[in-house]
Formats: C-alpha cells, structure tokens, sequence
C-alpha cells in the first residue's frame, strides 16, 4: 500500500500551478467524441491519469488508431467501430463507463463494460433503464445496476425524458445515445449539469440545442463529425485543492494557470471566495468553452458557510471543500448532497470519519453533513481508494502534519498531485 506523509507547513507560499492535471471530463470525452468523427483528432493535454487513459485504451479496442507523444494525442477513427475481442475495463472511471454505455448501445456488435472494485459496487441503472427504455439491450448484476456490463448493440429510439438527478453522466449517456436515434430526442434535468458533452459535440458539428423550457434538443447524426482540435485545459477540480491550500494557510497564494471557466465548473471558487478568501477569475480564450487563470489569495481565516444549492456545480469539491470547512469559523453545513454517497466513495462517510479522526465534530445527515469549525490534529486516514479523499487530507496537512494511506489512488486523476504539494510542503512516500 502507497503512503504519504504530509509535512506541516507553517510559513506561507506562493505558487503558480502550470501543471495541474488536465480537464478529467474533457478528456474523457476527447477519447470517445473522436470515434463520431471519420478523421483524425488533434488533442494537446490530455490527462494522462488511469481513469482517462482506460477511456483511450477502449477507444483503440474499438479500432481506433491512437498515437501518442507525452501528452499529445492523434486518434484517428475506424471507418465503422469494431467488436471487441475481450471486455473493456473502464477503470475506477464511472465518466468511463456511463459515457461509453450510451455510445455502444447503439453500435452493432457485443460488448462488456468491466471495471475496479470501486467502480463494480457503484449504481449504474441511472443509466442503463433509461437507456433500455429507449430499446438498448443492455444487462448487468443486480438487473442491470451493476458492472460488469454486457450490451449488445441495437436500434435505439428518440425520446422525451426528465432525469430525476443532476448527472451529466446521465445527460452525455444519453446524448451519446440520443445522436444514433431515429428522430430527435429531448433530454432535460433540473439544474444544468456540466454541459463539455454539448460545448463540444456542437463544436464538431452535432446540433444540440437548448430550449427555452430548460429541455435539451439532440438530433440525430446524419454524417460524421468534424474531428476534434483541442488543448485540453487545467482541471478546476485538482486545482482546487491548491486553492483551499491557500485559502488556509496566511501569507499564501495559489494560481492556477489555463484553466476551464466554465461556470458549472468553478462554482466551488466562489463558495470559497464567499467563505473569505481573495479570488480573482481571468478569462483569456474561448475554445468550446472559456479558459482563463484563477488566482486566490489568503485573505484572513475563513468564515462558516451553507452550501444547499447547485450542488452538481460543485460536486467534485466537497471532500476539498470540507478541509477549508473545518478550520473556518463557525459551524458550516452541506445539504442535498446525496450524490457523493455513490462517488468514488461514500464521501459523506469517509469525510466526516477522516475530520473526526483530526479533532473536528460534525454531524451527518442522509444527504450532507455539518462541520463545526477549530483546528486540524495530526492523524492517519485511509483514502478508501477515493482520490479525491487522499488529496484532501493531504492538503488539511499543510496545517498540522497527517498520514495519508492507500494514496494509489490519486493516479487515476492527478499523477503530478504530490510532485506540486511539495513545492510548498514535506511530503515524504
Ligand atoms: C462527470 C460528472 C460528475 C462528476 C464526475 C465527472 C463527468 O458526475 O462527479 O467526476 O465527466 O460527466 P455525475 O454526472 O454522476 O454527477
């Protein structure tokens, strides 16, 4: 088992972040979006974690030719995507899955869609029932809730359906699907899920409209798309680790370099920011979406917050979010949050049993959490085999030392992750 220990760090930093991991979700769609083209995609950037790099692996098990040099990636299509002659292991990766269900349901052939143990006990009907409703075959343990996957493709129909939960997961499943329907399809979720499958799938020439109403409008592919020419930008997600490392420590400031601003991503730099700390947003280009830096500054200790709304804006961040939660003052609480029970971990559970473990009382709700704020202690925590956990704790550190175990993990997301906490603190693996 990998650990690290984090050194405590009691002076301020100041560091500029060129190299936090790519866009996770970006790059995973780099690698399928690339098979709807009938030429070669140009990706710069793509994130070379085990979660994206399983979505590249499939890519070529479905006859795709990719050529890499470092980061730099040329996919170059198959004229028709080929059946599989073993199954396709997604990883720890539920973007991986989900997205590539929806993809093959319609594709001719037999696939089966395999994953880590992590990945093997996560619910996978939020996307397999709407899809077999639409006439994809689809079966896994628990009637379909459970990798392994098996699918074999099919004619898909159009439809009209109203997901009961923010995914985008959900969404680009059922996009991917929606394009190999036989007429135009309607998709609609209550608050707008990060929408990179719609940005880009647009971008190479696909027609996916938003409505007035709040319903998403997918018509079907008539003809290849355009191939992809992207430099995948920086993750918010990784670099917000980095933020909250500022965020809490005085005299110390964090920018993050190339980054997506796309608002249903930076949601939880503006909690930040309203919890007290000093954020500025720079936008410099637009390429499917707006990319720019983000500079954050210590800017006092932080301040108690709720967070209950636009949940899935910020999804991701919570486990981060918590740290710079339990040193602020005043009690902070999270509602309507169930989604992160089913993430990479129970992250309800796992959060709370690590800020425990560090001295911070909470209590825990079906659906969130609050955390009463004080001092980080020293401790030992186990990731769960959750990266986002091992990242975490690994920042709450830098304010009293911590043992972080199973920290294998964070290879799925930010291979680099250690490498940029050790310019600003001790890690010793
Ligand atoms: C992702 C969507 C989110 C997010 C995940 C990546 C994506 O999941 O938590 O890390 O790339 O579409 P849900 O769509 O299940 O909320």
């Amino acid at each position: 088992m990998r650990i690290a220990n984090i050194v405590q760090q009691r002076q301020g930093f100041t560091l500029v972040c060129q190299d936090i991991a790519a866009d996770k979700s970006i790059s995973h769609r780099c690698a399928m979006f690339a098979l709807l083209s009938d030429q070669p995609s140009h990706i710069k950037n793509f994130l070379l974690g085990e979660d994206t790099l399983s979505s590249l692996s499939i890519a070529e098990q479905l006859g795709a030719k990719v050529e890499r040099e470092g980061s730099s990636i040329k996919i170059t299509p198959p004229t028709k995507l080929s059946e599989p002659d073993d199954v396709l292991d997604c990883g720890n990766a539920g973007t991986g899955m989900r997205l590539y269900a929806g993809l093959l349901a319609g594709i001719d052939g037999s696939f089966v869609l395999t994953g880590d143990q992590y990945l093997r006990a996560r619910p996978m009907s939020r996307v397999t029932n709407p899809l077999r409703e639409i006439g994809a075959k689809i079966d896994g343990r628990e009637h379909g809730n459970l990798a392994p996957l098996a699918i074999r493709g099919s004619t898909l129909k159009s439809f009209r359906y109203h997901s009961p939960i923010d995914s985008a997961q959900v969404k680009s499943a059922l996009i991917l699907a929606a394009l190999q329907a036989d007429k135009k399809s309607y998709y609609k979720e209550n608050l707008l899920s990060r929408d990179h499958t719609e940005r880009m799938l647009n971008g190479m020439g696909a027609t996916i409209r938003n409505m007035d109403d709040g319903w998403i409008e997918i018509t079907p592919l008539k003809a290849p798309l355009k191939p992809l020419n992207i430099t995948v930008p920086a993750d918010p997600s990784s670099g917000f680790f980095f933020a909250v490392a500022a965020a809490i420590t005085p005299n110390s400031s964090t920018t993050i370099t190339n980054v997506t601003l796309n608002p249903t991503r930076i949601e939880a730099y503006k909690v930040l920011q309203k919890m007290g700390a000093e954020i500025t947003f720079v936008e410099k280009e637009n390429i499917y979406e707006p990319i720019g830096d983000i500079v954050i500054n210590y800017g006092g200790k932080l301040n108690a917050i709720t967070v209950e709304k636009s949940i899935a804006w910020l999804i991701d961040e919570l486990p981060a979010l918590a740290i710079a939660m339990a040193v602020a003052n005043g009690t902070s609480r999270v509602k309507n949050a169930k989604e992160l029970r089913v993430k990479e971990s129970d992250r309800i559970a796992t959060v709370l049993r690590g800020l425990e473990a560090c001295g911070i009382k909470c209590v825990e709700y079906p659906d969130g959490y609050e955390i009463i704020g004080s001092e980080l202690k020293a401790a030992t925590i186990n990731s769960h085999g959750d990266h986002r956990i091992a990242m975490s704790f690994a920042i709450g550190g830098i304010s009293c030392g911590m043992r972080i175990e199973d920290t294998a993990c964070i290879d799925t997301s930010f291979p680099n992750f250690f490498d940029i906490l050790s310019e600003i603190t001790g890690v010793q693996q």
